[in-house]
């Protein structure tokens, strides 16, 4: 579906990146092009809320993979979603590839 006609609310990452939990703005974070308004979750996280404000209007994909989080944690993080990035703002998959290698390249 193109972007004109899909009900999905696409976010530019400059938008995203406002929503950083400073000024009074709410705390958003991506996850695979997914954008998440955590806001009102960061209390509740079991990891503490500073883990996901250390990720607010940023692409948190990385870290939360790293950590392992169970099915619960992912059906909790879907309950929390308001849209997606942009397409032609997301990582091209072979970019994203490039960077797990260059961090895992010391
Ligand atoms: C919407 C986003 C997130 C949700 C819904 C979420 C949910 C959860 C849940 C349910 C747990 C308990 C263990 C489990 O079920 O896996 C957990 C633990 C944890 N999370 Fe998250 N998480 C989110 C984002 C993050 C981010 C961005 C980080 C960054 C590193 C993070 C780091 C951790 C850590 C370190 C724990 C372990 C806490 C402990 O056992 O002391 N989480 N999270």
């Amino acid at each position: 579906m193109s972007e004109e006609t899909s009900s999905v609310k696409y976010y530019s990452l400059a938008e995203i990146a406002v929503n950083d939990g400073t000024n009074g703005n709410g705390t958003w974070i991506i996850y695979k092009d997914n954008v998440y308004d955590v806001t009102a979750y960061l209390d509740d996280h079991p990891g503490g809320g500073d883990l996901i404000t250390e990720w607010a209007g940023k692409d948190c994909t990385k870290a939360f993979d790293d950590f392992g989080h169970s099915g619960d944690a992912k059906k909790e993080m879907k309950t929390m979603k308001i849209g997606e990035v942009r397409e032609e703002e997301r990582k091209k998959e072979a970019e994203e590839e490039r960077e797990r290698q260059r961090e895992g390249c010391y």
